[in-house]
């Protein structure tokens, strides 16, 4: 296949911004596509915590028209991905991005959030001009970025700079659509005529996500089974119809995890390291957490490790209302996370009532997400839903036994012990209640007093696994190929 001038837009890269997994990929992916000796260059927002001193700005500025605001000029920094070669651009506008959080603050979202994606969208665009870089593929995540295929199909349709662009778009979650008040049309500046049911319009609102759906040339999302899972009512938050009609172009592609990062046998973050040969090292790891979290530092009891959001999607409701259950069985947990304040307060509280049992950390602390993944011998990830999942993939390569809920892409990943099959890679509940989490905790806690042999062949199975990006960027390249020959059979038509 030829090679491709690919541009990644995303809000969140690593290790430059991230609030969740979309980062690990948007910072992973363009390696191994790169690799495979494809021309990618990555473009996100300049935010106050990424320091302008240490870019080189571009000459000139980039003009956006933001219609009825008028002209918006930003200033384009130039960095590189570390390890790497690929060109990263911080879009540089002051009002817009000079802030401390990336959607939020407080646990309020940016009432402007419309106009700093709208804006960061078109200068996407313009910076593709400004570089003369005339992508084949612009590959766009989230509703952040949804709205690039539409101006490629409206404001861009005729520009000679993308004759030959497609777009790809990635749902990395489908709850967060991007919906905002009509009023967008108005800073979009293409007029009205695509604002209708079969496009932008959602309940007299824009929903940016939407529209990306409808006008991508590729659609992909990042497992199989949540590709099927967001064509039904139970997951598509009120987009099923909309998903099926453009089903044709939908793919579910598994996320690969970045093993330069995320491997026992090299990681500078945890106490000593380890490998599949040789798990002397994760003992060591686990005395030190335990030690860190101010934890009787014992060998002989089973300790859970939780990193996450601290959000509904992530399954934190079971966990709230079996835990003071789950205090009387003889286990410690660790959980790291920040999110919504309830939960915040209610697992602090837990904590300082069972200082022996519970320990928490509320904030983002990626040393300590590392430590817990090395230090712990199950990792719990209840979600309600998830598209993917890095973190029991983590899990996997680290010795640590994910206990998860069958869903998305953590059914896809983790198998279920099974002891007369003698396999499996962790342990997996299905029904979204309290009741099954603290009957498969129970479960697999007994399993690991009790059978050793059982619990290290389910860890040599996962460590065995490989979840690399090589692999799933040989599929990314077919589904731009198909997106580029979508995009060829459009235009003719
Ligand atoms: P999501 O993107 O839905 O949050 P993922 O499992 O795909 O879920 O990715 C979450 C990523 O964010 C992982 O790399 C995880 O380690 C990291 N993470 C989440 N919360 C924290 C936190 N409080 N501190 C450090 N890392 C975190
Ligand atoms: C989203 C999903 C998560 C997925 C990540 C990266 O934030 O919630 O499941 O792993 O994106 O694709």
């Amino acid at each position: 296949m030829d090679k491709l001038k690919i541009l990644m837009a995303a809000s969140e890269v690593v290790p430059f911004a991230k609030t969740g997994g979309l980062a690990d990929v948007t910072g992973a992916l363009p390696k191994a596509l790169k690799a495979l000796g494809h021309d990618v260059r990555i473009v996100m927002p300049r935010y106050y915590a990424i320091d302008k001193n240490s870019f080189k700005a571009l000459d000139g500025a980039l003009g956006v028209d933001m219609g009825r605001e008028g002209e918006a000029w930003a200033l384009v920094l130039e960095g590189m991905l570390p390890d790497s070669d690929i060109p990263v651009y911080f879009i540089d506008h002051e009002a817009y991005f000079g802030r401390s959080g990336l959607y939020e603050e407080g646990g309020e979202a940016y009432a402007d959030n419309y106009q700093r994606f709208v804006f960061f969208s078109k200068a996407v665009m313009q910076l593709s001009k400004k570089l003369h870089f005339k992508p084949d593929i612009i590959h766009v995540n989230d509703w952040h970025t949804a709205l690039i295929p539409l101006l490629l199909n409206t404001m861009y349709a005729h520009d000679s700079d993308f004759e030959n662009t497609a777009s790809v778009l990635t749902i990395h979650n489908l709850q967060h659509q991007g919906r905002f008040s009509k009023d967008v049309m108005e800073v979009l500046g293409i007029g009205w005529q695509n604002f209708n049911i079969y496009e932008l319009e959602d309940y007299d609102g824009v929903n940016l996500l939407k529209g990306g759906i409808v006008h991508t040339d590729a659609l992909t999302t990042v497992s199989p089974k949540y590709s099927l899972e967001i064509r039904g009512p139970e997951f598509d938050w009120g987009l099923k119809n909309v998903i099926n009609a453009h089903a044709n172009k939908l793919h579910g592609i598994l996320n690969g995890i970045d093993y330069d990062e995320w491997n026992p046998a090299n990681d500078k973050y945890i106490a000593k390291n380890y490998d599949l040969n040789d798990l002397s090292g994760k003992k060591i790891c686990k005395k030190e957490l335990q030690k860190i979290f101010n934890l009787p530092q014992r060998e002989d009891v089973a300790l859970i490790g939780f990193v996450g959001r601290l959000v509904e999607q992530k399954g934190i409701s079971l966990i709230a209302q079996e835990i003071y259950r789950l205090m009387d069985l003889d286990i410690q947990i660790v959980l790291l996370g920040a999110g919504e304040k309830w939960a915040e307060d209610f697992f602090s509280h837990i904590s300082d009532i069972h200082r022996n049992k519970f320990a928490c950390y509320i904030g983002y602390r990626n040393d300590l997400a590392h430590k817990i993944e090395a230090g712990s011998d199950f990792f719990l990830m209840p979600s309600l839903f998830e598209p993917c999942g890095l973190n029991q993939l983590y899990s996997l390569s680290y010795a640590t036994l994910p206990i998860v809920r069958a869903t998305g892409g953590l059914d896809d990943t983790i198998q279920n012990y099974d002891s007369l099959e003698n396999s499996g890679t962790g342990f997996k509940f299905y029904e979204a209640s309290g009741e099954a989490l603290y009957g498969t905790i129970v479960w697999a806690v007994d399993i690991w007093y009790n059978n050793k042999d059982a619990i290290n062949m389910l860890i040599q199975n996962g460590m065995k696994k490989h979840f690399g990006w090589d692999d799933t960027a040989m599929v990314y390249e077919s589904v731009y190929y198909q997106a580029l020959l979508h995009r060829r059979n459009r235009k003719k038509g």
